[in-house]
């Protein structure tokens, strides 16, 4: 019995009604009411954002810096530099604190005028979304019907430009990997289709979901504007867009006249020189993508190509061998970030990534606007080894399974396969 101030001794009170109520729920609580305890590592297999390698984490938890110090200005050159080896480019590239949608905006805004024709391609949802930026931003689109299982014919672009005698289509937009569909566009081939009609549009290329995973090559390909996010194979949390931005695009800047404010790249372009930014940067994200960078350069961008495109030749495997279908037709496109996946008819494919996220920890994408419920997306990027491609593959066999879907065991046991083979038999699929 407690005892009071002055050792007299009291009687205790019996608990307030609320004090039983919940005494009583957290010791009879059934066990659906507590949350379930997730014991290792949660999988994210969507094709971004993807997972963040610890020594990245770390370098993202140091004290944020004064952006106007000498130390920023050394953490911002080096990345920046360092940057540009990735885009393969010794032109500007100019980061912004933002989604890569800004990045979008970004390389529309700084090159194009009210009513400018851009000439884009329905590839999938991302090519979709970035079209209707465009209509709201007041250019005049000729969107190119898809099917959204192909990336850009170069011939169509040929066919097209060859249809513009008059010059008026001022840039061609494509989308290099359309994470939606798995498929994959031929910028080298457009290029050279531009070269050959000989037509003076500016290129702007959204590489958000290949650059750092699939071989890309900003000044060879003479990309104007290539766009980017730090989200996918760049192995950052989201928060960066980028713009590289050629000479030519430059220019057009000069001449440019849609609104731009934030996204201006003149005064990012005049402070970055000195290694500071017009307004307050991401401090720790650009820890972050030093140390990205350092990461990628150590591994050797090539070597980083390679493991990417085995991974997604050893999920393909996998796929066939369980008798289901690559949403992407042609394998001259196939995306070396992820697999798109069809489910079999009747299946619902949110379904079934729900049971993979409930049964077994792993998230895997899901199908984005008509693909909703038709295909889900694994996602075989960024930061990703040999045991963490089985470990997710697994999870997929285990879930067909576990759903009911038809399905032919043995994916697992093609890719391992595939993957057990010496590294140095197999041929890289990179270059597109
Ligand atoms: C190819 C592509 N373009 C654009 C975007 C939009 O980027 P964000 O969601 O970072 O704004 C994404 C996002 O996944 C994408 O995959």
């Amino acid at each position: 019995m407690p005892l009071q101030r002055g050792g007299v001794r009291r009687r205790s009170r019996p608990p307030s009604l609320s004090v039983s109520v919940v005494t009583f729920f957290v010791f009879s609580c059934p066990s659906w009411l507590t949350l379930p305890v997730k014991s290792g590592r949660h999988f994210l297999q969507i094709p971004g954002p993807t997972n963040v390698p610890d020594r990245v984490l770390r370098a993202i938890a140091q004290p944020t810096i004064d952006h106007r110090g000498p130390d920023f200005a050394a953490l911002a050159r080096e990345a920046i530099d360092r940057l540009k080896h990735v885009f393969k480019t010794t032109a500007d590239v100019v980061i912004y604190p933002s989604s890569g949608t800004g990045a979008w905006e970004a390389a529309l805004v700084n090159t194009l005028s009210p009513g400018d024709r851009v000439l884009m391609f329905e590839t999938g949802h991302f090519a979709a979304l970035w079209r209707d930026m465009a209509v709201r931003l007041g250019l005049d689109v000729d969107f190119v019907p898809g099917d959204w299982r192909h990336g850009v014919s170069p011939a169509i672009v040929a066919e097209k430009l060859a249809d513009d005698r008059s010059h008026r289509i001022v840039a061609i937009a494509v989308v290099h990997n359309e994470t939606s569909t798995g498929a994959t566009s031929r910028i080298g081939a457009i290029r050279a289709a531009m070269d050959e009609a000989k037509h003076p549009a500016l290129l702007l290329v959204d590489t958000i979901s290949s650059l750092a995973s699939i071989d890309y090559r900003h000044d060879e390909w003479q990309v104007d504007v290539t766009v980017a996010g730090s989200q996918k194979g760049l192995m950052l949390p989201p928060g960066l867009g980028f713009n590289a931005v050629s000479a030519k695009a430059l220019a057009a800047a000069s001449r440019a006249r849609l609104p731009r404010a934030y996204w201006d790249w003149q005064p990012m372009i005049r402070d970055n020189a000195a290694g500071f930014f017009p307004y307050t940067p991401a401090t720790n994200l650009l820890y972050g993508l030093r140390e990205a960078l350092r990461t990628l350069e150590d591994e050797g961008l090539p070597n980083v190509f390679a493991r990417h495109d085995r991974f997604a030749e050893a999920t393909r495997r996998a796929v066939r061998a369980w008798g289901l279908e690559i949403l992407c037709v042609d394998p001259r496109e196939y995306s070396s970030s992820l697999t798109a996946v069809v489910m079999p008819a009747g299946h619902d494919a949110d379904a079934f990534r729900t049971i993979a996220l409930e049964r077994f920890d792993m998230s895997l994408g899901t199908g984005l606007g008509r693909l909703k419920g038709k295909v889900f997306r694994i996602g075989h990027l960024g930061d990703f080894n040999e045991l963490m491609l089985a470990g997710t593959l697994s999870g997929v066999e285990m879930a067909l399974a576990a759903a009911g879907a038809p399905f032919t065991r043995g994916g697992i046991t093609a890719a391992l396969d595939f993957l057990a083979q010496p590294t140095h038999d197999l041929h890289s699929v990179s270059g597109r």
